[in-house]
């Protein structure tokens, strides 16, 4: 099937979109249409709500809310929304709560909340002239904002300091305005960038107004905030004795010594670190979908995070002192609790309601709390019995619905799984040997 390009598509309707995709797509198009239209929502306003939230939106793409309880985070008892597609993640995080809740809960603590952005720019000229020129400019560039700055500063954040960076000895002629900020509870993307692009256009001006610098000297390349935020700190934990990590202080020392070992291969391995700290992200991405933050600046952070050190390495490290274990996680999370998609999808506002409407510092907490979970429920997996059993026991259902299984079909091989392997060709084999019969 060769597909025609076409010009204009975001101007045509909704439904002409789906009629020249449907006609050059695919090879039933009724049923292509018929696909699409199962996933609008009956209610129109409510459609319209999330087909404004992107270009070219045709439908709804659905993704399970599921939910994790019994989290104790600074002795208090949350609920965990999750949104993700896996079918083991939200059990784990339930067990990891669990287990945990009954060796005094999870703590978390923000330590720092300062995000970053940068006007990028070249200049060829006199390195002193440049800084001269910053440095009796600084007041003026920082109030060229004051607009876009005032309803923040009235929450307590803004912009908290304003250098400019020398970066020839890196790439030639190559010079930042670099901006911090703090956002207070939102996450401030677009706060950042409308800072940071008034900074540009106020550089730019002062320096052609500048009886020292020709025109054109500096040459803005462009101005965007970094979703690297190193100072943007939150750290998670969980301790109890030793001996209490199993039922017994055999059990418990074994279990210590193969869970720190597979910390330790982590740290020090890539290979390894890379899908460990995957794990730990099942937990924090779920929550932040759910919850409506931008989930691939948190990844892109977090991972650069992980490799600050020069060597990519485990999020999540232990420690034992006077028979104490302590499991922990330290994370870069910008993320808010207001603006964005959070006042807007019905969903993201009731999740917040459930984790009892945290404040973006509150939010991270959890969110670390997330992480550590799933990483502390995969590793007690991986270095017991293995992580196949639980996830194909969850994963289940998905192999017997490709078999279009009935509801008492299911009921049956639910009940023949619970002593047996699943894989897919057991499933296939038992449900055909079940159907025989
Ligand atoms: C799977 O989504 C996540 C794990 O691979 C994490 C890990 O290996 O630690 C189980």
């Amino acid at each position: 099937m060769s597909i025609p390009q076409i010009d204009g598509f975001s101007k045509l309707s909704k439904e002409k979109k789906i009629d020249w995709l449907s006609r050059h797509c695919f090879i039933d198009p009724s049923e292509a249409v018929a696909v699409i239209q199962q996933y609008w929502n009956s209610n129109e306003k409510m459609q319209q709500l999330h087909d404004e939230f992107i270009e070219n939106a045709i439908s709804n793409f659905y993704l399970p809310l599921g939910i994790a309880p019994n989290f104790i985070i600074n002795d208090k008892v949350k609920v965990l929304p999750m949104v993700i597609e896996e079918s083991s993640v939200v059990a784990a995080a339930s067990n990891a709560a669990k287990f945990w809740a009954k060796r005094g809960g999870f703590k978390a603590k923000v330590m720092e909340t300062e995000k970053i952005g940068h006007v990028h720019f070249c200049y060829r000229g006199d390195k002193k002239k440049l800084q001269d020129l910053f440095n009796v400019s600084k007041d003026q560039l920082l109030l060229s904002t004051d607009s876009i700055t005032s309803n923040m500063r009235k929450r307590g954040g803004g912009i908290t300091e304003l250098k400019l960076i020398d970066k020839t000895a890196e790439l030639p002629n190559y010079y930042q305005l670099a901006a911090h900020f703090e956002t207070v509870d939102s996450m401030g993307a677009n706060f950042i960038n409308s800072c940071l692009e008034q900074f540009a256009k106020t550089w730019k001006s002062l320096v052609e107004h500048s009886a020292n610098f020709v025109d054109d000297e500096v040459e803005i390349v462009m101005s965007i905030l970094s979703n690297y935020v190193p100072n943007c700190l939150v750290r998670a934990w969980v301790s109890c004795p030793i001996h209490e990590l199993a039922d017994t202080t055999e059990d418990s020392l074994y279990f210590y010594e193969k869970f720190s070992q597979a910390i330790a291969i982590a740290e020090i391995e890539p290979y390894r670190a890379v899908t460990h700290n995957k794990g730990v992200m099942n937990g924090i991405d779920a929550v932040a979908i759910a919850s409506g933050n931008d989930f691939r600046a948190i990844e892109a952070g977090v991972h650069a995070y992980a490799a600050k050190n020069g060597r990519y390495t485990s999020l999540t490290h232990v420690h034992l002192e006077d028979e104490i274990f302590t499991f922990s996680l330290e994370i870069p999370l910008a993320v808010g609790t207001v603006g964005g998609l959070t006042n807007l999808h019905p969903l993201v506002r009731w999740s917040h309601e459930l984790m009892g409407k945290p404040n973006a510092k509150e939010l991270m907490e959890i969110m670390a709390v997330a992480g550590l979970a799933q990483n502390f429920a995969a590793l007690k997996s991986l270095t017991t019995i293995g992580i196949q059993q639980g996830h194909m026991k969850m994963h289940l259902l998905n192999i017997l619905n490709q078999f279009s299984a009935t509801d008492f079909e299911k009921e049956a091989m639910i009940s023949h799984f619970k002593s047996e392997a699943v894989s897919y060709s057991a499933v296939e084999k038992a449900l055909n040997t079940w159907r025989n019969q």
